[in-house]
Formats: C-alpha cells, sequence, structure tokens
C-alpha cells in the first residue's frame, strides 16, 4: 500500500487491551483510565477478520501491543489466528514482561516470532517506583524465558528522559549487551502536546519512513499516532476503514489528544 507521500505501508500495530498490570508514570494518568466497555472492544475474530484484510492490502507485519496485551484473557489463541494468516512475514508482540515467563512458550508454539519488552532500568527500587509497583525480576525472568522458547531477537524498550547516556539507559544497555539484547532508547513523548522524536535503535518516530497503522482495542483504524483522526472498522468495514486510513496519514504527526500510549500502544 501506498500512502499520498508515497510511503510504503506495510505494518499494523494491533492493541487488543486498554488494561494493563501495571502503571506507569508516563503512560497511565495519575488519577486512572476510564476503561472501554467489554463489549465494545473487538473480538478476536474481528481482530482477525480485519488483519486478513489488511494483509491482503499489502501489511506484512503485525505486532500485538496494548495496553498490556497479556492480561487480555487468551491472547494466545489470537496469535494462532493471526499466524494462520499466510502473508504475515513478522508477528510480533510489545509487552511489559511481567507475565511473559508464564506465556512465552504457549505463544512461540502459537506462532509469535518474537517480542519487545519495555524496560527503562536495573534498579528494582526505581522499577516500582516508574511502574506504580512492578516487579523487576518478573520482567528479567520474562526476557530470559521469551529467549529460551526462541521469541528471537528480543528487543528491549527503554523510555529515556533526554539521552541514552543517563545513568539507567547506560545499565540496560550494558544488561542488554551481556545477554544478547537488542535495545532501542525512546524519547517520553506526550501525545496531547505533539512531544514526539525518532527513536534511537529503531524505526518509530521518523515521519518520512513511517510505515504503519494501527487498530484500537475498540476499532478505530488510526493513520498516525500524533493525529485524532481514526476510521471504525465497525461502521466501516475493513476495507473502507483502510482506504480512509490510507488516505487520511498525514505528511507528519501533530498531535494526539484521543488516545493515551495505554490504548494505542505506543
Ligand atoms: N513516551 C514514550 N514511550 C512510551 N511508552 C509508553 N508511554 C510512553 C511515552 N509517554 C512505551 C512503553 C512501551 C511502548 C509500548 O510504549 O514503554 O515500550
Ligand atoms: Fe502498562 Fe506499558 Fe503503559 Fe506501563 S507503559 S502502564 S506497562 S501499557
Amino acid at each position: 500500500m501506498l500512502d499520498r507521500f508515497n510511503r510504503h505501508i506495510n505494518y499494523l500495530r494491533v492493541s487488543v487491551t486498554d488494561r494493563c498490570n501495571l502503571r506507569c508514570r508516563y503512560c497511565m494518568p495519575e488519577e486512572g483510565i476510564t476503561l472501554i466497555r467489554h463489549e465494545d472492544v473487538l473480538t478476536y475474530d474481528e481482530i482477525t477478520a480485519f488483519t486478513r484484510v489488511a494483509v491482503a492490502a499489502g501489511i506484512s507485519r503485525v505486532r500485538i501491543t496494548g495496553g498490556e496485551p497479556l492480561v487480555r484473557k487468551g491472547v494466545t489463541e489470537l496469535v494462532r489466528m493471526l499466524s494462520g494468516i499466510e502473508g504475515i512475514t513478522d508477528l510480533s508482540m510489545t509487552t511489559n514482561g511481567i507475565l511473559l515467563a508464564d506465556n512465552a512458550v504457549a505463544l512461540a508454539e502459537a506462532g509469535l516470532m518474537r517480542v519487545n519488552v519495555s524496560l527503562d532500568t536495573l534498579d528494582p527500587e526505581k522499577y516500582r517506583y516508574v511502574t506504580r509497583g512492578g516487579e523487576l525480576h518478573s520482567v528479567i525472568r520474562g526476557i530470559e524465558a521469551a529467549q529460551k522458547a526462541g521469541l528471537r531477537p528480543v528487543k528491549i524498550n527503554c523510555v529515556i528522559k533526554s539521552n541514552p547516556d543517563e545513568t539507567d539507559a547506560r545499565e540496560v544497555a550494558e544488561f542488554c549487551m551481556k545477554e544478547g539484547l537488542e535495545v532501542r532508547f525512546i524519547r517520553q513523548m506526550d501525545l496531547a502536546s505533539g512531544t514526539f522524536s525518532v527513536v534511537h535503535g529503531g524505526t518509530g518516530g521518523h515521519c518520512a519512513k513511517c510505515n504503519r497503522l494501527r487498530l484500537t482495542p475498540e476499532g478505530m483504524l488510526r493513520p498516525c499516532l500524533f493525529s485524532d483522526r481514526g476510521f471504525s472498522i465497525r461502521e466501516l468495514g475493513a476495507e473502507e476503514a483502510l482506504r480512509l486510513a490510507l488516505e487520511a496519514k498525514p505528511e507528519r504527526g501533530t498531535a494526539n489528544h484521543v488516545n493515551g500510549f495505554y490504548n494505542i500502544g505506543g
């Protein structure tokens, strides 16, 4: 699929839930979030049917995100359904890793190819602070389990304040080097003000090279992380939503007042 700016759109990020078992300070508002009603959340059948149409239209890479995808019941089943779609060459998941140790083998067996795990610090106290209660050792166990299960390469998403030289980022980088993990540094963003920058070691944040569309848990197809526009796949149908989202893909992101990271998945 080519958009109006001749960008090749081949990457779909599917947020399967707005729920999360952590409360990262830069992601979830302090006061908590208004959760989507269960009946408004796309079923696995709906997600799979939409993805099939998207793949026929030119999508070849699919990432499952959240919220935290592993808190949605039966997400392994979704992985199995998506991995059955011919034409997907890269099927991945972004997770906070807390539940990964328990799920890595089943995910790999269901056809997940690889995972990105969010990890901003190796200090257990700081991790608990940033995530408002998360246990670092669960994530470390999750990363090990993912590697063992063959979900490779395991990539680490590390949110930084300003630059990859800050202490936490350096420690995460060292850990990754030692453990054979790929690290990507993501400058902390603000959706509402449109503050974003290119991801170090990744492809995100580079508007001229952007190749993605995003599907939210309630079935809005969004052309850009930093845009308020979205097209309901339930109301419009898959083909029309795809056509409109492609057409609406802006040359550059501006701001998003509709979503938070907890429901669009970064
Ligand atoms: N800025 C940058 N990245 C963020 N994430 C969540 N909130 C923000 C933010 N405000 C990241 C998570 C995860 C990915 C899905 O998005 O750390 O790695
Ligand atoms: Fe949950 Fe990820 Fe948001 Fe942290 S950044 S609260 S792990 S969705």
